[in-house]
């Protein structure tokens, strides 16, 4: 697929006004995207965990008017959201070559989090895919030409990337990878698609319990952070080792190897972390609590025989990784030695999921 195929090409606009409604998730890299070329074009490929109840719950209602400008209003919650509004702004001005019909409309944007707000949990992955999806519902009732579920998906994930990169892996579950790397056939820097490897048994419902570390608006964004691997003095290796994890990961996913598991994820992890703090300017989004609970979860497993392992993305919060049949196990461990770390001691759990779904 090229970006030229994404272009609806004809359309039926006599349809006066409707109302769409889609939940879509959240995702974790394990391999983690972090660099960017000009149109959301990744500089490495990435994977994810699609989660399952951290998601944001999307409803448009449209209805036609003189096509002139864009025109949309976003509810936030319940109640009108002005702060989103410059971000949908430029999304349906990068979208609309592939929607010509979004002039014709005006968009109600009615949306909302499973999770809290102000949790420091990025919303854009969840919340880009969910409007992507309305979206292409709408298209689907206005195209002339039948969309398979394939070009749908696809779609969805094309234009969820160009509002924010990761959130073309929230489409789809269990594992997206997004970006092209040669060990996976059908990938592609223009969406996200579903892994289709083998996974182990030891990977299947894997739990992921997110410690609300720190709470506050992040002090660098990711958008900024992308743009700081630019000139970055290990940019080229560091896109390169994405893509070797990646094809490691590939074989570890199908042998069910935990232990190679935890040492390339907790690897990208600080990896990630270790780009940021060798930006120019450098910036450091850790806390002191969540070097804490790294040690934390580095003595538990050197005390017990645990799989749990650790990531971070462009925050201060901590994902704890681990294998179902080890659930008790870890909350206790959790209750007992991280919430403390925690603001509020508050944590949220999750667990791998299936992906979007319409409602
Ligand atoms: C660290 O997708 O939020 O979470 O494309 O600028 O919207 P934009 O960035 P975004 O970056 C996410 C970066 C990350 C790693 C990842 O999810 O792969």
């Amino acid at each position: 697929m090229t970006e030229q195929d994404f272009i609806l090409k004809s359309y039926n606009s006599t349809l006066e006004s409707g109302s769409v409604k889609w939940e879509s998730p959240s995702n974790i890299a394990l391999v983690k995207y972090w660099g960017k070329k000009d149109n959301q074009i990744p500089e490495n490929p990435s994977i994810s965990f699609t989660l399952s109840d951290c998601k944001t719950i999307t409803e448009i209602t449209f209805i036609k008017k003189e096509s002139k400008d864009f025109s949309f209003d976003i509810y936030f919650e319940g109640k009108k959201n002005e702060a989103f509004k410059p971000k949908i702004q430029t999304f349906f001005e990068r979208i609309e070559i592939y929607m010509p019909f979004l002039k014709d409309y005006h968009f109600k944007i009615e949306t909302s989090n499973t999770f809290p707000h102000s949790s420091g949990i990025a919303s854009s992955a969840s919340g880009m895919s969910a409007i992507a999806l309305c979206l292409m519902s709408i298209e689907r009732s206005l195209s002339t030409v039948d969309i398979s579920d394939k070009i749908f998906s696809q779609k969805a994930s094309f234009l969820a990337r160009l509002g924010s990169g990761s959130a073309c892996r929230s489409i789809e579950g269990e594992l997206v990878v997004w970006g092209k790397n040669e060990s996976i056939e059908a990938s592609s820097d223009l969406y996200g698609v579903k892994f289709e490897g083998e996974v182990h048994s030891n990977f299947k419902n894997y739990q992921d319990t997110i410690l609300l570390v720190d709470k506050g608006e992040k002090q660098v964004s990711s958008t900024v952070g992308h743009q700081l691997m630019h000139g970055h003095p290990f940019a080229e290796k560091r896109f390169k080792q994405a893509h070797d994890n990646l094809a490691k990961l590939k074989t570890v996913l199908a042998s069910g190897d935990v232990n190679e598991f935890v040492k390339i994820v907790e690897s990208e992890a600080l990896t990630l972390h270790a780009m940021m703090m060798t930006s120019m300017p450098y910036f450091i989004l850790m806390k002191p609590n969540t070097l804490e609970i790294i040690n934390k979860i580095w003595a538990y497993r050197q005390k017990t025989d645990s799989k749990v392992c650790f990531t971070l993305d462009a925050g201060a919060n901590v994902h704890v990784l681990y294998p179902e049949n080890e659930k008790a196990f870890i909350l206790e461990f959790i209750k007992n030695e991280l919430v403390s770390c925690c603001q509020n001691g508050h944590y949220i759990c999750d667990q791998i999921g299936q992906g979007a779904n319409q409602i």
